[in-house]
């Protein structure tokens, strides 16, 4: 059978004292431990003005499997990422691409059980400093460890919780990963990223997940950068953060949770100014509230439907009828959940607090259970 091709891929900018000396450790001792893998190298660089590209240029006869992408000018790492997976899919033939560094500050000894994630399963392999055996570099400052910790977390946090993922990856900002192309990086938008620079590694990570690749994280013993300097700057933290919260706030649940949230707070006012316009009326407090509390089912399913949830709308009459019938059932379920939590709740406290045993109800119970019984019972998505 023919060799699968991974394609490790170096962004550089003024890397002239690290390039030469990475590419020879990954043709001589990398590269040729690893058996069962076709291994290209696609060094990006920015033109920099220390001139790298020179030196790659230079050892390109020596290794046939050594490519140079050049930019023109320096645009980020992640517009560097951007042309490099694109050349390393369309002229490399890659299978896998791994993103690298070239500072060796990510051990070039990873390379290998990054790929062994691969062969056993994984389609998204990451290099932790978070899990057992991975670190930060032992000089880094206070400073560096507390952004990068805090930042980290509320990275993961934008971008993945309560779900699943939020535990499944520890170090969401590591530069170090390999990435399965046949059903992914292929199918990735690589063209409307938030950012060209170091915001790009979140949205490649959130692109990935999303896409449903298996991820699997390895341990990352970051080390001190040898030569150079770090082009991380004031910025990136911003740049990041910017990238993580657009991500999250465009994202398709979001965006329909939030309009849920927006039908449900005006299902609460039509309830009670039904329950105030027909109790003016003349009808007695227990109807009125009904007919208010019915008006406002009416309300959030006709509103959800064309707007919340728009993109899976029930429609034709028979359907809709049989749907608006189970979701008046779903929305009994809440009026027990409001029984049994307020009952209990002022029980416990004496009935002054009834109204804040009520938002709790809402809050904790009512709010997840009408946003799992919509999702899943109501306008749950049809099997193919
Ligand atoms: N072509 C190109 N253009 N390459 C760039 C650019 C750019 O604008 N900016 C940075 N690079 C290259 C560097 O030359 C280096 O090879 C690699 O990208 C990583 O950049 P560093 O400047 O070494 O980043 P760092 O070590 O401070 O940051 C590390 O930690 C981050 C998370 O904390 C890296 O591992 C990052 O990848 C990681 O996100
Ligand atoms: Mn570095």
């Amino acid at each position: 059978m023919k060799k699968q091709t991974a394609v490790v891929v170096i962004p550089t900018y003024n890397e002239a004292d690290s390039i030469g000396k990475m590419i020879d450790h990954l043709f001589t001792k990398t590269f040729p431990a690893i058996k069962d893998w076709e291994m290209k190298l696609l060094v990006v660089d920015d033109t920099s003005p220390d001139g790298t590209y020179k030196i790659v240029q230079k050892l390109q006869p020596k290794y046939p499997n050594l490519e140079l992408y050049l930019n023109p000018e320096k645009k980020g790492i992640g517009f560097a990422y951007v042309v490099g997976f694109r050349h390393a899919m369309k002229k490399m033939g890659a299978d896998v691409i791994i993103e690298f560094d070239a500072d060796f500050q990510h051990p070039p000894e990873t390379i290998p059980v990054l790929l062994s994630e691969i062969d056993k399963g994984a389609d998204y392999v990451l290099g932790s400093r978070k899990v057992k055996g991975g670190s930060n570099p032992q000089g880094w400052g206070f400073k560096r460890v507390f952004f990068s910790e805090v930042g980290g977390l509320v990275a993961r946090l934008v971008l993945f919780f309560p779900f699943k993922t939020f535990f499944q990856i520890t170090d969401p900002t590591t530069g170090l990963k390999v990435s399965r192309v046949k059903g992914f990086v292929e199918k990735m938008d690589l063209d409307n990223l938030y950012s060209k620079k170091f915001g790009y590694k979140l949205e490649f990570l959130y692109k990935m997940v999303k896409l449903g690749a298996k991820t699997k994280e390895i341990p990352l013993k970051f080390q001190v950068r040898k030569a150079g300097e770090s082009k991380i700057s004031g910025q990136t933290a911003k740049d990041i953060f910017r990238s993580v919260f657009l991500l999250r706030w465009n994202d398709k649940t979001t965006q329909s949770f939030l309009k849920f949230a927006v039908v449900g707070f005006t299902g609460y006012f039509i309830n009670a100014l039904g329950l105030e316009f027909f109790y003016r009326l003349g009808l007695p407090p227990n109807w009125a509230a009904a007919i208010g509390a019915e008006l406002a089912i009416i309300s959030n399913f006709t509103w959800n439907n064309l707007w919340t949830f728009s993109f899976k709308k029930i429609s034709g009459s028979l359907s809709i009828v049989k749907k608006f019938l189970t979701f008046n059932l779903t929305s009994l379920g809440a009026v027990v959940i409001q029984f049994i939590v307020v009952g209990l709740g002022t029980n416990f406290t004496g009935d002054a607090w009834r109204q804040i045993w009520l938002v709790a109800a809402i809050g904790f119970f009512v709010l997840p259970y009408n946003w799992l019984m919509y999702n899943k019972v109501i306008w749950k998505k049809k099997k193919i």
